[in-house]
């Protein structure tokens, strides 16, 4: 019998998928395993169903000599160090599709809040400030005939294309390759001059940290927004603290952080800023199926066939 370490409590049919492994878990009461029990768990185990909060690489793998497989429970993977893994002939697998709809929503929801000033108007009333309708009271940006910039048109970009399409929005993207549907990539700069949103949807990479710098942020429209539900690192957050409280951009959402869960208090304190605890996939049937699809994965490499979502960057 294979042990199988699953870092944290998880939803979805996981018991099932891998009946007949050992499975160490959290128990009923734990959301995790505490770091030490993991790391005693993993000097003898076969699998790892980590988070995307963990750092997998050599520290970690050093003290696991028998794993075969690490199944992450995200579909970014910028947490597993994959030639650390590779050397190792360990397999390292992700979730992609099954929350690409679900981080779409959340993204959507993001340009839509961050467009029509949802935060600045709920503090007025919160604070007793709000004294009546007025013409000119926290005026927002029309969805309709504005232009979407999407950097990064993978899966996600485009299901946030979809969406913005059904708004009225114009749609040009920034990516390797031309699309189909939205036609050639423009240059990053020219896509940061043109929008009034801009959404990254790249992954985390070493060419990727900090693409949107003070630079970058100096090139968007003076009242442009900018919204990212990748991850953190690709916006450098100082220089964009810096932006917003010299007056630049008309709002920003985020749900992504530099070093989650550190939010820089500049940040939450500035009206035109929505924070959000990196909800992308916060969707209940998404995270089970993404439990599943990380449970299969082990269930595959254990039982010696090649699994359905290797990763292959
Ligand atoms: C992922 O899967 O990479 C997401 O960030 C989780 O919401």
């Amino acid at each position: 019998m294979a042990k199988v370490v699953i870092q944290a409590r998880l939803p979805g049919r996981i018991d099932e998928i891998l009946a007949g492994h050992i499975v160490v878990k959290p128990t009923a009461d734990e959301d995790q395993l505490p770091p030490a029990r993991l790391l005693r768990e993993l000097a003898d185990a076969d699998a790892l169903l980590p988070l995307l909060t963990l750092p997998v690489g050599d520290a970690l793998l050093d003290g696991a000599p028998r794993l075969k497989v690490v199944a992450n429970y995200a579909v970014g993977y910028d947490n597993i160090d994959l030639q650390a893994c590779r050397k190792r002939g360990i397999v390292a697998t992700h979730t992609p599709g099954v929350l690409t709809e679900a981080t779409a929503d959340l993204t959507m929801a993001l340009i839509l809040a961050t467009a029509r000033r949802l935060r600045e108007g709920m503090l007025l009333v919160e604070s007793g400030q709000w004294h009546g309708w007025r013409p000119e009271q926290l005026i927002g940006l029309d969805l309709d005939g504005a232009t979407l910039g999407i950097v990064g048109l993978g899966r996600i970009g485009r299901a946030v294309a979809g969406r913005a399409r059904s708004f009225g929005m114009r749609i040009v993207h920034a990516s390797p390759r031309p699309d189909e549907r939205d036609g050639a990539p423009l240059p990053l700069d020219q896509l940061l001059a043109t929008s009034d949103v801009v959404s990254l949807h790249a992954p985390l990479t070493p060419q990727t940290r900090h693409l949107i710098g003070a630079r970058e942020l100096g090139l968007m429209k003076p009242l442009a927004i900018l919204v990212n539900t990748a991850r953190g690192s690709i916006v450098d957050e100082s220089a964009l603290v810096e932006a917003l409280e010299r007056g630049q951009l008309g709002g920003v959402g985020l749900d992504v952080f530099e070093d989650e869960p550190r939010v820089p208090s500049r940040l939450v304190q500035i009206p035109r800023v929505i924070c959000l605890p990196h909800l992308g996939s916060a969707a209940r049937a998404t995270r089970a199926r993404m439990a599943e699809m990380a449970a299969e994965s082990i269930a595959d490499v254990l039982a010696g066939r090649r699994p359905a979502h290797p990763i292959s960057g």
